[in-house]
C-alpha cells in the first residue's frame, strides 16, 4: 500500500535491526516537522520540512507525535472462560500459585476452535486500538495434542484474518495435565507434540514455564532442546514464582528471550548478558500480583536488552493494554522514557527474531506505524490509562482510522 504521512511533529524511533542494549537502548532518532513516504507497504523515504511529491493517498498528522508499531512479545491471549473470582479472591489476600491455569484448561478444552477465535478476536482488535501492529500469542491451555493444535490452529486463523501480526509460539509445557504422568507428559511433548507443531508450520517458537512448581531446569532442557532439532526459536519463562536458575537456562541454551524474570540472580543477568538473550519484562504481572518489580535497571546496566510485553491471560495478568504497561514501566521499573520506547518496539521485535523487517521507522522496514495524539513522545506514558492512538498504519495501511476521518 502506498500511503504519505505529513505533518509529523515529531517522529520518534530507535534505530537499527538488532536488540540495542545498555546506553544504546536509549538513543533514539528523534525528526521534527517530519514526513514518511510508504510504498508497497514498506517505507520508502523520511525526511524533514516540504515534502516530495507523491502520487496517492496522503495523511496529514497536524502535529502529532509518531513512533513503530508497537510489539507485544509475550501474550496467552487465546483461551476460553475467565478468573473473575480469582481475581476476586487474590483482592481478598490469597496469594498466586498458577494453579488457576486448570480453571482456564478445562474452559478451553471444551471450547471450539471456532469459538476460540471468536473470544480472541475483540482482545487483539483492542490491542491494536492502543497501536500494537504485531503479537505474539502462546498456546498452553491446551495440556494435549489435539488441543495444543486446536489453539495454534485459532492463532493462525486470527492472523489470516486480522489487520495485525501475530507470531505463534508452542506452550504445551505451561503445567503438567492432570490425566498423564509427569514423565509420560514430557515425553508426549519431546515425541509427539512438537515434531507434529513443527512439521505443520503452526509456531515459530517453542516456549517452557521453568518456575517453582511447574518444569524443573532439566525437563525444560530437555524440552527446548527438541524444539531446536526441529528447528523452533526457544524461549523461556524463568524465575517468575521463584529463582530456580531458568534465566542461566535460557543464555545456556542461547534463548531468544528470557521472560517475566522477577527472581532472576545476579548470575543469571551475567549470564543473559553473555547470551545476547533478549529479557522480556512484564511488569503488569508484578503490579496485578503485587509482587516485587523485576530489576529492569540491573538488567539494563549489565547490557542485557529489555524488551517490555503485557503477558494478557485471563489469570496473572488480564491487563492486555501495552501503553499502560509503558506508564509501569517508567514509574515502578525506574526506565526512562526512551528505553520503554526502544523496549516496546526493536527490542520486542528483537525478541522474536523481527528486528530486521519491524520495530523501527526506516527506509525498507514493513511500514507499522502509530499516530499518537500528543505533541511529544514522553506524553504516551504520562496520560495513564487513556486510549492516546490517533491513527495506526500496518504494512502501509489504516487500520485504525483517525477520529475525524
Ligand atoms: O505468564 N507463568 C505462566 N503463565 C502465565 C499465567 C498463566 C495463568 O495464570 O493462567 C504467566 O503469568
Ligand atoms: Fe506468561
Amino acid at each position: 500500500m502506498d500511503l504519505l504521512i505529513l505533518g509529523i511533529g515529531e517522529l520518534v524511533t530507535p534505530k537499527g535491526s538488532a536488540a540495542q542494549a545498555g546506553r544504546a537502548q536509549r538513543e533514539l532518532v528523534v525528526l521534527r516537522n517530519a514526513y514518511v513516504a510508504i510504498r508497497g507497504g514498506r517505507i520508502a523515504a523520511i525526511g524533514q520540512g516540504r515534502c516530495p511529491s507523491f502520487s496517492g493517498p496522503v495523511l496529514d498528522c497536524a502535529g502529532r507525535c509518531v513512533t513503530p508499531g508497537l510489539v507485544d512479545p509475550h501474550t496467552h491471549a487465546v483461551f476460553a472462560g475467565n478468573r473473575v473470582q480469582e481475581f476476586l479472591a487474590r483482592a481478598r489476600g490469597e496469594k498466586y500459585t498458577g494453579g488457576g491455569i486448570f480453571t482456564t484448561v478445562r474452559a478451553t478444552r471444551a471450547a471450539s476452535e471456532e469459538e476460540l477465535v471468536q473470544l480472541a478476536k475483540p482482545r487483539l482488535l483492542r490491542m491494536l486500538a492502543q497501536g500494537v501492529t504485531t503479537v505474539e500469542v502462546k498456546s498452553g491451555y491446551g495440556l494435549s495434542l489435539a488441543d495444543e493444535l486446536k489453539i495454534l490452529r485459532a492463532i493462525r486463523r486470527l492472523s489470516e484474518t486480522l489487520p495485525m501480526a501475530l507470531v505463534p509460539t508452542f506452550m504445551g509445557a505451561h503445567a503438567f495435565p492432570p490425566e498423564v504422568g509427569r514423565d509420560e507428559y514430557v515425553r508426549l511433548l519431546v515425541e509427539e507434540m512438537l515434531p507434529v507443531v513443527a512439521k505443520d508450520g503452526l509456531a515459530r517458537f517453542c516456549d517452557v514455564f521453568c518456575d517453582r512448581g511447574f518444569y524443573t531446569v532439566e525437563e525444560a532442557r530437555r524440552i527446548l532442546e527438541a524444539a531446536r532439532r526441529l528447528g523452533l526459536g526457544l524461549k523461556v519463562h524463568a524465575d517468575e514464582l521463584a529463582y530456580v536458575g531458568a534465566a542461566e537456562l535460557a543464555a545456556d541454551l542461547r534463548a531468544t528471550s528470557a521472560e517475566h524474570l522477577l527472581h532472576v540472580s545476579e548470575e543469571g543477568i551475567q549470564a543473559l548478558a553473555r547470551g545476547g538473550t533478549v529479557a522480556v519484562l512484564l511488569p503488569g504481572t508484578a503490579f496485578l500480583l503485587d509482587e516485587p518489580y523485576p530489576p529492569a535497571r540491573r538488567l539494563i546496566e549489565a547490557g542485557v536488552p529489555v524488551a517490555l510485553g503485557t503477558d494478557f491471560n485471563p489469570g496473572s495478568c488480564p491487563l492486555a493494554s501495552l501503553p499502560f504497561i509503558m506508564s509501569l514501566a517508567v514509574l515502578k521499573l525506574g526506565m526512562t522514557a526512551e528505553e520503554v520506547l526502544t523496549a516496546v518496539t526493536l527490542n520486542a521485535a528483537a525478541s522474536l527474531n523481527l528486528a530486521q523487517e519491524i520495530g523501527s521507522v526506516e527506509a525498507g522496514k514493513r511500514a507499522d506505524l502509530v499516530v499518537w495524539d500528543v505533541r511529544a513522545f514522553e506524553e504516551i506514558p504520562y496520560w495513564m490509562g487513556q486510549n492516546l492512538v490517533w491513527a495506526v498504519i500496518k504494512d502501509g495501511s489504516l487500520v485504525i482510522f483517525p477520529p475525524d476521518k
